[in-house]
């Protein structure tokens, strides 16, 4: 079976990425290829038979199952590996935006007791020069990557410049500091508004349909509006870091802060020309990433230079301040507009997109995309263009593309019903579209009008009042605004392994990392129903590059496509079971086929008559083996006739004090419809994370940048404002029913993003019902309120 290189689930953004990764893996938001060197055979899943498991726990509130090693302070992330000799490193970062080191005095800092050397690009142990070498799974189809120390060059204020080593963590910092640093300065840009009209296009974004310039003029009601995202940075809890072991004769351990353990094993190998087996990376725990680990960040390559230089284990963590450093969400100036009949039809749609990237590579996503598929109308036209700044490349963040472009379009979507007088919600559901409008295909699922319906029930939305500003408690005005959310159900191919014992034991493993998100759990739910086993007799291993192959843990595609590998692994196991059952003496198995078989309580049960049983121990005893080991890739194939998304409706509540102007999001609503949930405890905290989010994108998060230096104010969580305890009340997830018997066997769709889309929207729409002000760019914060 071939790789699903022509599978339809793309990531629309990567729609012109197919050719590139010819041969390779095309799939998904963010792109990968490779795989480990012993890739099994590879199954096409909906080619099995697959039971449908007998469910303990798939569907469960199950509690995390990492959870109590997380809350003591037994789970290990990158920066806590201690080794015998560890030498500890200090980050240096450029001061300046633009131009080249023209020299850097050492000799203060090297006369401190404790430091072992500072690392600079003029005394680098060597690393390759070529940009392809630097290419991880997750690049920019175009561009040269950054390369950490590689020359004099200085591309983006705060890069890093020259690595201090020490014997401590304190005095390298120390050292750092008096590391003196003589820069030639260039010029710069880094404000996206003086770029725009230097901004060039990128292809279509999606089909346009009809002429939409001559529709929206012709409509009876139109709407059009800019809508503005600043750039804003991830801040997950757990800073960047790697603690390199030195093995000896040039082999790596590398603890490393990652998505994806096997991209940074690639990657190291090919900027350092080492062996594949010489270099394995390890990620087990990962405190929070969001999209910034992705692709490998500039301390792993640090960290491998200065073990490789000093030949002993070295640890490089950044401080908050350069966690500012790396990639951001990007940008985006966003123009809609929006044509309707007076009933509340469609007619145009236009979306024109810009938004940032470095000078050096050019990262976007299909911003538009949102836009083109969700809403029914007769014509629509959409660009993208992309502005280059002195700053390091954007990348990837929860919901790339969805959070900001669907924040303008839900936004608009809301004006237009306004200039309607229909509902908001009424407006959305007489554009309701049963099938994708860029592709035209049907959904293998799309519950969205049971997310509006139980939504506005569960918020009330029938008690809103539609005219602003007429819904008060007290001093304040009450707004109620609500908004659509969508992303996509990607899968990825992934093998999973299983080694099942007679004791009633197995372990599970896969190389995918588990973010956060509670990957290792819904992995021990599906695997303990899969083989019929009680959930403490599994034993997950992930976030290890030696491990079967799986692509960076991203785009919301790991839930869907680890199920299902092990569904499929399992499968495989079973069917061993099955094979020993039937060598017994008058086997009640003789004659049973895989599809008759279940497994349960540690017995192969016959579904037909359930009386039939046989322990798993007692086949595998009989049978004279003590352990059963499978492993199998699960690609995932289509015939192109669906579309596979994910949608949610969000209410939301905002108290707004009349004189001051402070916000509260009082209540949020979020009906999501995502195909089986595998577990709606970890389900749910990915929603909320997602709403939590949603809030600072609407009222918080914000990177300011002094565009005069080229250089962020606000890089430290006490200035970058990120909504806290008290920016949170009450939140509301419900998961509306959404069989799925077409995207996958499980029917599992993927949370990860979807909880965030939206949120922004029904804020600011909630805060345009309260106030009558209509903030249009984000965060809306008390000045813009005043005005
Ligand atoms: Mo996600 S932004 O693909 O980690």
């Amino acid at each position: 079976m071939a790789r699903s290189t022509d599978s339809q689930f793309l990531h629309p953004s990567d729609i012109n990425r197919r050719d590139v990764l010819q041969g390779a893996v095309a799939i998904g938001a963010v792109g990968f290829g490779g795989f480990s060197a012993a890739a099994p055979t590879a199954i096409a899943l909906h080619t099995i038979q697959t039971s449908e498991p007998m469910t303990a726990y798939i569907g469960t509130a199950t509690s995390r199952v990492d959870g109590r090693d997380k809350v003591t302070g037994k789970a290990k992330y990158a920066g806590e590996f201690k080794v015998p000799d560890l030498a500890y490193a200090s980050v240096i970062s450029s001061t300046i935006t633009k131009g080249r080191i023209a020299e850097i005095d050492l000799s203060a800092a090297m006369k401190v007791s404790g430091v072992l050397a500072v690392l600079t690009h003029s005394n680098r142990p060597p690393m390759a020069d070529a940009d392809k070498a630097y290419k991880d799974d997750v690049a920019p189809e175009q561009g040269s990557p950054f390369r950490p120390l590689h020359d004099d060059k200085i591309m983006f204020n705060g890069q890093p410049i020259a690595l201090v080593l020490a014997e401590d963590s304190e005095t390298a910092r120390f050292a750092a500091s008096l590391v003196r640093v003589q820069y030639e300065e260039e010029s710069h840009l880094t404000d996206v508004y003086r770029a725009r009209d230097d901004a060039f296009a990128l292809q279509e974004p999606a089909k346009p349909r009809g002429d939409a310039a001559v529709a929206f003029t012709a409509a009876a009601v139109r709407h059009q509006g800019e809508y503005y995202v600043p750039i804003e940075h991830h801040n997950p809890m757990e800073p960047y870091a790697t603690t390199v072991i030195w093995d000896g004769n040039g082999k790596l351990t590398v603890y490393d802060k990652t998505q994806g353990v096997q991209n940074v094993q690639r990657y190291v190998c090919s900027v350092f020309d080492l062996k594949p087996g010489d270099v394995h990376v390890v990620s087990t725990f990962v405190g929070g990433a969001f999209g910034s680990g992705l692709r490998p960040q500039y301390q792993v390559v640090l960290a491998v230079l200065a073990a490789r230089a000093l030949q002993r284990p070295v640890r490089v963590v950044l401080t908050r301040q350069q966690m500012y450093s790396l990639g951001y969400r990007p940008a985006m100036i966003q123009r809609i507009e929006l044509g309707a009949k007076a009933n509340g039809t469609l007619d145009a749609i236009t979306h024109d997109a810009i938004t940032v990237t470095s000078q050096y590579e050019d990262f976007h996503r299909n911003e538009t995309t949102w836009s083109a598929l969700l809403y029914k109308s007769g014509a629509a036209k959409y660009t993208h263009k992309l502005a280059r700044l002195d700053l390091p490349t954007s990348c990837d963040m929860r919901g790339p593309s969805a959070t900001t472009g669907v924040y303008a379009l839900e936004s608009a979507i809301d004006e237009l019903a306004v200039a309607l007088k229909i509902d908001p919600l009424e407006l959305r559901l007489r554009c309701y579209s049963d099938r994708d409008q860029t592709s035209d295909l049907p959904y293998s699922s799309k519950n969205l009008r049971e997310c509006y319906r139980q939504g506005a029930e569960a918020f009330g939305w029938s008690k809103r009042s539609a005219e602003p500003g007429s819904m008060r408690d007290g001093s304040d005005l009450v707004g109620w605004g609500m908004a659509t959310g969508v992303w996509e159900a990607l899968q990825v191919p992934i093998t999973v392994r299983a080694v099942l014992t007679a004791n009633g034991h197995a372990e599970i493993s896969c190389a995918t990392s588990d973010i956060g998100t509670g990957t290792t759990t819904i992995m021990a739910q599906v695997a303990a129903d899969m083989l019929g086993l009680p959930l403490e007799g599994i034993d997950i291993k992930l976030g290890v590059s030696t491990l079967p192959q799986s692509p960076v843990e991203g785009g919301s595609w790991i839930a869907a496509s680890v199920s299902n590998g092990i569904v499929t692994t399992c499968d495989a196991v079973r069917d061993e079971l099955l094979r020993l059952a039937q060598k017994l003496p008058d086997s009640p198995f003789a004659t049973a086929t895989l599809k008759d078989v279940a497994l349960a309580e540690g017995n192969l049960i016959d579904k037909r008559d359930p009386s039939r049983t046989v322990a798993m121990a007692d086949a595998m005893r009989h049978g004279g083996v003590d352990r059963i080991a499978r492993e199998k890739t699960t690609t995932f194939t289509t015939d192109g006739s669906h579309a596979h998304n994910t949608h949610s409706a969000i209410f939301a509540e905002v108290k707004v004090d009349e004189q001051i102007g402070v916000v509260r999001v009082t209540r949020v609503v979020s009906a999501v419809a995502a195909g089986r949930i595998l577990n709606v405890k970890t389900a749910r905290s990915q929603i909320i994370g997602g709403i939590v989010w949603g809030i600072g994108v609407a009222l918080h998060e914000e990177t300011l940048i002094d565009h005069h230096f080229g250089r962020i104010m606000n890089a430290n969580i006490a200035e970058y404002h990120v909504p806290v305890n008290a920016d949170v009340h009450d939140i509301e997830v419900i998961f509306v029913d959404e069989p799925d018997t077409i995207v996958n066997p499980l029917g599992v769709k993927g949370l990860g993003e979807i909880g965030i889309v939206g949120v922004p929207a029904a804020i600011a729409n909630a805060i345009y019902h309260a106030t009558g002000k209509r903030v249009r760019d984000l965060p809306i914060t008390l000045d813009k309120l005043q005005r």
